[in-house]
């Protein structure tokens, strides 16, 4: 039985300190991609993306990775207290509640497969993402705080802007106004259950709040402007270069939201991890990224200003997103590193590649002409420059050496504070529920 200064100095003051920036174990033999060095090589025909999307949904690998045992079922057979390290995958946190189990040590925990209690927030292991939870509250911000009106004036004045920039910013919305819904979906009903520690879990909680307010922005702008939304929402559906990014995305959520699937195997817990980096690394690390500089170019030239905000906003949520996710794969990579070979990360490096290609064909469908002072050669470089960036944030070889960032000027944009800009911008407040009455 503890005492209570037992119980006092029970803190996190032991915790161990994780280091989320990890080494990486060991890096890959260089990967068969040749690097490329001129923006001609990244042109793709139709035939060379239907080629990407026909392997990327040929039969899925996830065949083989068949949990042994139905996971849900095993979960809720086993008390908290009774269940050994040993087994495969991790609690859920609807387990039964053993009476007196024995008290949560911090370092029992573990991000995968972990068979501690999961409803206990403290006390904390991973301060890092605590730390990133508490930074995107304070990031906090509604798509109506900022005014639409200057560009329902440029969007309704038939001058007001080229075909070129209109089809720029149609497409972007008919990308990203379903996209956000993807990434929400596989944070729900893919990755979630899987994740077994609290304060990662619970910046997950957040990140979701905020993919939905993604969703409500995209769709407030589409409303603004008095676009079609049927044409803007079904573009998912019905525009090739934007279909195909969604594909490949997709087949990473449907094998980790079947029932049968869980983590606890070798097999497994890399189908978990490239379900990370597929979404982390690719959707929001490399697929929003073509889009997010075409949309902020616009505010750069004084156009679409409030639209332009509003993705600005929004790139500063994604940037933490991706963070969050660089450091929870690295965490993994440390608490298993066994998972890491180097077939996997050649498995991996492919994935990257395939969405780079899958990114260029996107900005060269979103803007086939010149436009903004941006072209397609730049974009090319720029993805380039990306997934170097990408690559090395978890520990892989860069496969394009000497690729440069034409865009600078994304970083700043990246850093903005809120408070500069909404005091200057912000047009109305938001309701934040009224005074409690208790009479
Ligand atoms: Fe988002
Ligand atoms: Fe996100």
């Amino acid at each position: 039985m503890l005492s209570f200064d037992d119980y006092l100095n029970d803190s996190t003051k032991e915790s161990p300190k994780q280091d989320a920036k990890t080494p990486v174990a060991e890096k890959s033999k260089t990967h068969s991609i040749p690097p490329v060095d001129s923006a001609s090589e990244l042109d793709f025909s139709p035939a060379q993306v239907q080629e990407v999307v026909s392997v990327i949904t040929a039969e899925p690998a996830a065949k083989s990775v068949q949990a042994p045992v139905p996971a849900m079922a095993q979960a809720q057979a086993k008390p908290i207290a009774q269940a050994s390290a040993s087994e495969a995958g991790g609690v859920t946190g609807v387990e039964e509640i053993s009476f007196n189990a024995g008290r949560i040590k911090v370092d029992e925990k573990r991000i995968i497969n972990c068979r501690a209690d999961v409803n206990q927030l403290v006390p904390f292991k991973y301060e890092w993402a605590w730390q990133k939870y508490l930074d995107a509250c304070a990031n906090h911000w509604m798509p109506q705080e900022i005014s639409m009106s200057r560009d329902i004036a440029l969007w309704k004045d038939p001058n007001g802007l080229s075909q070129d920039e209109r089809r720029i910013i149609k497409r972007n919305l008919g990308f990203f106004t379903t996209a956000d819904s993807l990434v929400a979906n596989n944070l729900v009903l893919a990755i979630y259950r899987h994740i077994t520690n609290p304060e990662c879990r619970q910046y997950l909680l957040r990140q979701s709040f905020e993919e939905a307010i993604h969703t409500h922005a995209y769709q407030y702008v589409v409303e603004s402007l008095g676009l079609d939304e049927g044409e803007i929402f079904n573009m998912y559906r019905e525009i090739p270069s934007i279909h195909a990014k969604d594909v490949f995305e997709l087949q990473f959520t449907q094998e980790l939201s079947d029932p049968n699937f869980n983590t606890g195997t070798e097999a497994t817990d890399r189908r978990f991890l490239r379900n990370l980096i597929g979404y982390y690394i690719i959707m929001e690390g490399l697929f929003f990224y073509v889009g997010f500089v075409q949309m902020l170019s616009f505010g750069r030239q004084n156009k679409m200003v409030g639209a332009s905000e509003q993705f600005q906003y929004i790139m500063r949520d994604e940037s933490m997103h991706l963070n969050f996710g660089i450091d929870l794969i690295n965490q993994i990579k440390v608490e298993n590193p066994h998972l890491w070979t180097a077939d996997f990360q050649k498995e991996i490096i492919d994935l990257v590649m395939q969405g780079v290609e899958l990114e260029y064909q996107y900005a060269v469908d979103t803007m086939p002409n010149g436009v903004l002072g941006l072209n397609q050669s730049m974009f090319s470089e720029y993805l380039r420059f990306i997934a170097n960036r990408r690559l090395k944030q978890i520990g892989l070889p860069e496969q394009f050496p000497g690729a440069k960032n034409p865009f600078p000027w994304m970083s700043e944009m990246i850093d903005l504070k809120k408070e500069k800009n909404f005091f200057e911008t912000r047009v109305i407040d938001y309701q934040t529920g009224g005074a409690l009455n208790w009479t």
